[in-house]
């Protein structure tokens, strides 16, 4: 029996949100791991920095400017990726925002439309466009939240918006599980980003916070990295449809 690596020599990965965070960590750790990668957010100067880091390594690598709630930029970032490399193997919809309303009274339908835009709007069209270039396979990773599972009047929005993307984590595994394109979600507990430090910004809510988890921490954002790796290579090859809690307990 061969044991399954983690490497990732040859596959092309596209990262959402790859400019900074979870996104960022990521797009490192897969060049690390041999891939090539598309660095995608709004802002293209912020991953064009992670794409000069990339490149340093020897991989190669594209920054695309995309908001992902815009179809039409959910297009050109794949057809960006097949011009540049002709292939796309792993599709990371990590790209979120979780803006808090003060209750579930004062939402605001700009509020609702961008958070479930983000969230859940752009990965159905990512993953939709991705799977018609993955005539061999391949693996689609959606960053999802606790707070999908948790919700509460405060996330009810960001909650929502990613409990359908735990929906269509499951419903596209089956609709291309046929195709050999494996399709699963990393249900994220806390990590250091700035996203965390922007909602839960003193020394004090973190160590409160830290201390409901088993392990007593928050996470480095690295540290979501082998995770992703594993859902990208063979050695999850019979896994799909399926989300994985990655929390610290
Ligand atoms: N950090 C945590 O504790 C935690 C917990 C649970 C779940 N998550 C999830 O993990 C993912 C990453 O979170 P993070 O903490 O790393 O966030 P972050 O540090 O705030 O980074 C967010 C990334 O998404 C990009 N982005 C935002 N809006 C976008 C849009 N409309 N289109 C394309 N890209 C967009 C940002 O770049 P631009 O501004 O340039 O667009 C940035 O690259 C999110 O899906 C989040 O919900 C995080």
């Amino acid at each position: 029996m061969t044991i399954p690596s983690l490497d990732a020599t040859g596959k092309v990965v596209i990262v959402t949100g790859g400019s900074k965070g979870l996104g960022r960590a990521m797009a490192l750790g897969f060049a690390e791991a041999g891939a090539d990668v598309v660095v995608a957010s709004r802002k293209l100067e912020p991953c064009q920095l992670v794409v000069d880091e990339i490149r340093a390594m020897g991989r190669r690598a594209i920054a695309v400017a995309c908001h992902v709630a815009e179809w039409g930029q959910c297009s050109a970032l794949i057809d960006a990726t097949i011009a540049e490399f002709g292939r796309i193997d792993v599709l990371v919809n990590n790209a979120g925002i979780a803006p808090v309303p003060p209750s579930l009274l004062e939402v605001t339908e700009d509020l609702f439309d961008k958070t479930i835009g983000v969230n859940l709007r752009g990965p159905l069209r990512l993953t939709a466009l991705a799977a018609k270039h993955m005539p061999s396979g391949g693996s689609i990773i959606n960053i999802s939240s606790k707070a999908s599972l948790h919700p509460t009047s405060f996330t009810v929005v960001y909650a929502a918006a990613k409990a359908g993307l735990n929906a269509l984590t499951k419903a596209a595994a089956t609709e291309f599980g046929p195709r050999g394109i494996r399709v699963n979600c990393i249900v994220c507990g806390t990590f250091h980003t700035d996203s965390l430090h922007k909602s839960i910004p003193t020394e004090d809510m973190q160590t409160q916070m830290a201390g409901r988890v088993s392990l007593r921490r928050i996470a480095a954002a690295d540290e979501i990295v082998g995770t992703a790796l594993y859902l990208a290579s063979d050695a999850s090859s019979y896994l799909t449809g399926e989300l994985i809690l990655l929390d610290g307990g």
